[in-house]
């Protein structure tokens, strides 16, 4: 059954130290951890360690806002995190900070190996300032006017109004959004890390079958467009580890944060006995996964690598990246009670419906998973407490009271419970290749099977007849053999109920193959109610309490689609140019508001059975109800674009100057959604 024993190291990407964890951030922890639990259970030494990520410019400023130090902000910000993965049953073997010894040890380490090898190279560059905060301005601190539509408050690089991207130079009338000062441009010395020089090493690397295939397409993206030297320096005042050999520089956040995998790893060493150069040295056998989210690829595909290989220590075997969590198909929202925080979670609900719900939705690709409530509370209650649980509760009374709790001396449905055995291969197999969604299918189709035998051999009818007490034990022993299958395959996702089985089973702690041979003559206990069905009510609360509990949210960088302004007629085009447009109507079906944007409405534009959600600057212009039903025109093949409040899959059409006096196009009757514009 199992394959030969195996050493593996697993780590989930390290969470800031300045905020709480959301059900967003539990995607990936759930995942990670349920394929770890997988990996022990077939018996596999697998280690899983993480950190908290407590480096960086926003924390120091969270700090300063709350009068605290940053030691004070992420000593307390990582209790609640521990908390909140606790509850949610993570279980890490070891949960660390990248605010310690080991992580500074190991910093300076890759960085001298680095330097000394002439991997880093320095020079001035500009940057804007804070005279009166006295430090440097990182984009997202700079606030202004568009330089192309003149929107007012908009941060960095870009306008959430008309989409524009520009440098923070370019700003009209730019202030620091810390103090409030105008900015000056000020030159300071920065280190780089030439990541071209690992150019040859990152092609094979990303080539080799270590990152899933819509990974390395994207990769060669980046390759094409060439690889530039990685800003590693922050000036002081900065929350970080110093630069050794300097008085006032300090790693960039990133630089650190990745190291924190191998420096939660070495802690564990120390208190464990494990051996960090077996697991990290160059000629290490010990398999190495990365979990992320799809954001941050190109810090675990492209920097990571190069920076384990130059500094003579092994890369990882595979880097898992997941998608987004949306909920009822929209980002994460306060207004509409949706940006749900794991404490708030955990105040009405069971964690295991959760952890449940994930696993049946996850797959091994990139694609964002959606938190539907509706079929939230009807798959939990359908398939666990509906399938799993009401094997067990059929059963059990029968064997307990009228056996002593003693099952039959022999399964008797050899066959039936030799189906479920060998289905285990085939699960272990989606376990392994991060299809839990295929494998949860699998064992709802065979729990489904357990129901239909003990709805065929009907004990509660055999019960009452003379002379069928033998039936009556054996049916439900093999009912009990059944249920045991399936709760050892559902052990990584629930494992709380699983721990629970064990006790109500009488075994020690489950291991996939213990399933080989059925429980026969052997003495239960008494059966408690293993999870109750998810209410309503408890959902609603939830979501009421996620609108009251407001924390910083990490805002997503990005603009808004939306008009351009009194511009001249551009340049011409040739037809070629313009037939790469894919011009559509779309009808509006729902426009509503945007939590915090002044600027935007959010549409679904329905292209005649295709849906797009599209973020526009029209909110000036247009009420939501006004729009509502509305045909207009849309770009249909505009690469989805991530902006501050969220994905904007297109661009709707309007004339005019801007502001009210904004147009959106109408076809003329008789055009449909869907139809192509030429
Ligand atoms: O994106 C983030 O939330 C980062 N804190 C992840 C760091 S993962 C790793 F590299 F440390
Ligand atoms: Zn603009």
């Amino acid at each position: 059954m199992s394959q030969d024993n195996r050493t593996i190291l697993v780590t989930s990407a390290l969470p800031y130290a300045n905020g709480p964890i959301h059900l967003g951030h539990l995607v990936e922890y759930i995942q990670t951890d349920i394929w770890v639990r997988f990996q022990k259970l077939r018996g596999h030494d697998c280690v899983y360690v993480c950190a908290d990520d407590a480096h960086g410019t926003p924390i120091m400023l969270r700090a300063q806002q709350e009068g605290i130090s940053p030691e004070q902000l992420i000593e307390t910000v990582g209790q609640e995190h521990r908390a909140d993965f606790h509850d949610f049953h993570i279980d890490f073997d070891n949960y660390h900070s990248t605010h310690s010894i080991e992580n500074r040890e190991l910093s300076e380490l890759v960085y001298q190996r680095h330097n000394e090898a002439g991997h880093i190279t320095t020079r001035t560059i500009t940057q804007a300032f804070d005279p009166e905060k006295q430090m440097f301005l990182p984009d997202r601190f700079i606030k202004g006017e568009c330089p192309r539509c003149g929107a007012a408050d908009q941060y960095g690089d870009n306008c959430e109004a008309c989409g524009a991207t520009y440098s923070h130079t370019e700003l009209k009338n730019a202030v620091s959004a810390i103090s409030g000062a105008t900015p000056v441009e000020k030159d300071s010395l920065h280190y780089f890390f030439k990541l071209a020089d690992f150019e040859p090493m990152l092609r094979d690397w990303t080539a080799a079958g270590h990152l899933q295939d819509e990974v390395s397409n994207k990769l060669n993206e980046w390759f094409e467009q060439g690889l530039r030297e990685w800003d590693i320096s922050r000036d002081a005042p900065y929350f970080g580890f110093r630069i050794p050999g300097t008085e006032d520089k300090y790693f960039y956040v990133w630089l650190d944060a990745p190291i924190g995998y191998m420096a939660s790893f070495k802690h564990l060493c120390e208190q464990s006995g494990r051996d960090f150069d077996a697991y990290w040295g160059k000629n290490s056998t010990a398999e190495l996964y990365h979990f992320i989210g799809k954001d941050i690829i190109y810090f675990h595909a492209l920097f990571w690598p190069a920076m384990l290989a130059g500094a003579g220590l092994r890369t990882p075997t595979a880097v898992f990246a997941h998608g987004f969590l949306t909920v009822e198909g929209q980002k994460m929202s306060k207004s509409r009670g949706t940006f749900i925080k794991a404490r708030t979670y955990l105040d009405h609900l069971d964690p295991e419906y959760l952890r449940y719900y994930f696993a049946a939705k996850l797959g091994s690709g990139v694609d964002d998973i959606d938190l539907n409530l509706d079929d939230f509370i009807a798959r939990v209650n359908s398939d666990l407490v509906g399938k799993v649980v009401n094997i067990a509760s059929r059963c059990a009374g029968f064997i307990y009271k009228r056996f002593d709790g003693v099952l039959s001396q022999t399964c008797v449905e050899t066959n039936l419970y030799q189906d479920f055995v060998n289905a285990g291969d085939i699960i272990a197999e989606n376990y392994e290749h991060r299809e839990f969604g295929h494998a949860i299918r699998k064992i709802m189709a065979l729990a489904d099977r357990a129901n239909q035998y003990i709805d065929a051999n009907k004990p509660w009818v055999l019960a009452k007849q003379e002379g069928q007490e033998q039936t009556v034990q054996d049916v439900c022993s093999v009912g009990i053999n059944l249920f045991r299958v399936l709760i050892t395959y559902l052990q990584p996702v629930l494992p709380r109920m699983a721990n629970a089985v064990e006790t109500f089973l009488n075994i020690p702690a489950m291991k996939w193959d213990d399933i080989g041979t059925p429980l026969t003559g052997h003495a239960i206990n008494k059966f408690t109610p293993l999870m109750i069905r998810v209410e309503q009510e408890k959902v609603d609360a939830m979501l009421e309490d996620s609108k009251d509990s407001l924390g910083n949210t990490q805002g997503t960088k990005g603009a808004a689609e939306g008009p351009l302004k009194d511009d001249p007629i551009s340049e011409t085009i040739n037809f070629d140019d313009f037939a790469k447009l894919d011009l559509r109507i779309a009808r509006i079906s729902k426009a509503e508001h945007v939590e915090g944007a002044d600027k935007l409405l959010q549409l679904t534009l329905d292209l005649g059975g295709e849906t797009r959600n599209v973020l526009a600057g029209i909110k000036s212009a247009y009420t939501p109800e006004s729009l509502e039903g509305k045909l207009t025109v849309m770009v249909a093949n505009l690469a989805p674009r991530k902006m501050r409040f969220g994905l904007s899959e297109g661009m709707v059409l309007a004339a005019g100057p801007g502001g009210n006096e904004l147009f959106i196009l109408h076809p003329d009757a008789g055009a449909e959604p869907g139809m192509r514009v030429k």
